[in-house]
């Protein structure tokens, strides 16, 4: 599900905090452009790279003034002051790989990831549905290393690719809906929520999501906080 106009904003402000105006950045896995519109605003020289032709052409639309290329995170070209990578690490088949390439191209890196499922509000999304859906089947452990919404392991990662870590840091991005349809519309246009209102009716699933955003409400809508993390960080001298 994606986030509410505005949600990123916090974390783009941290991702550009100290890059002077003037300052080529290169948006790796920029999507729609939305990051990229961002950068501009603060006068920096914007290159955004996708492996997804659809969301280039949207992004030429919505970042007027930067230069979008199409192309893999895996293997980057050229020389940027800033690697900004914005939601993408998690998205990638090898995230060392990017970040290996990252620290090789850019003065900076930066690299943003959601925090822990227990750190954001968006799971109450799945705990509202949750009583609609079959039994989930008993967690193991996964096979092979913890997620990149772990700290120490995004930490290491960034190690491993040989950054140096100048901060990882904590960002709460308030995610606003104005009203109870706009909580509920996309949850019932996504897959689960399709699932659960066949099930029990969508008058019941409304219900239930409503009652466990209750604790939520915020003027006549809704905010729910969620955590990031900003990995800081400069190629290891
Ligand atoms: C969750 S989206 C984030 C988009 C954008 N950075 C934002 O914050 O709105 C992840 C993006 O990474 C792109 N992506 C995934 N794997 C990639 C790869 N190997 N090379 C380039 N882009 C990739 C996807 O096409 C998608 O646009």
């Amino acid at each position: 599900m994606t986030g509410p106009a505005g949600w990123g904003e916090p974390l783009y402000e941290r991702v550009l905090a100290g890059v002077p105006e003037g300052s080529t950045v290169l948006d790796v896995g920029c999507g729609p452009g939305v990051f990229a519109a961002f950068a501009l605003g603060r006068g920096l020289q914007v290159t955004g790279l996708d492996a997804d032709r659809s969301a280039l052409a949207v992004a030429e639309k919505t970042a007027l003034g930067a230069r979008f290329v199409l192309g893999d995170a895996h293997q980057l070209d050229g020389e940027y002051d800033l690697v900004a990578l914005v939601q993408v690490l998690a998205h990638v088949t090898n995230p060392l790989q990017v970040l290996k390439e990252a620290a090789r191209v850019g003065g900076l890196v930066r690299a943003t990831a959601w925090g822990r499922e227990e750190e954001s509000d968006l799971r109450l999304f799945g705990e509202a549905l949750a009583p609609f859906l079959p039994p989930r089947p008993e967690r193991r452990r996964p096979a092979g290393p913890p997620p990149l919404t772990d700290p120490e392991r995004f930490r290491q990662l960034a190690d491993l690719a040989g950054l140096e870590v100048v901060a990882l840091d904590e960002v709460t991005s308030p995610f606003d809906y104005e009203d109870d349809d706009a909580l509920i519309g996309p949850l019932l246009q996504s897959d689960l929520g399709r699932y659960a209102a066949n099930r029990a009716g969508p008058t019941a699933v409304r219900a239930a999501v409503l009652e466990t955003f209750a604790p939520r409400r915020h003027g006549e809508g809704y905010r729910l906080q969620n955590l990031f993390r900003v990995l800081d960080a400069r190629p290891a001298a």
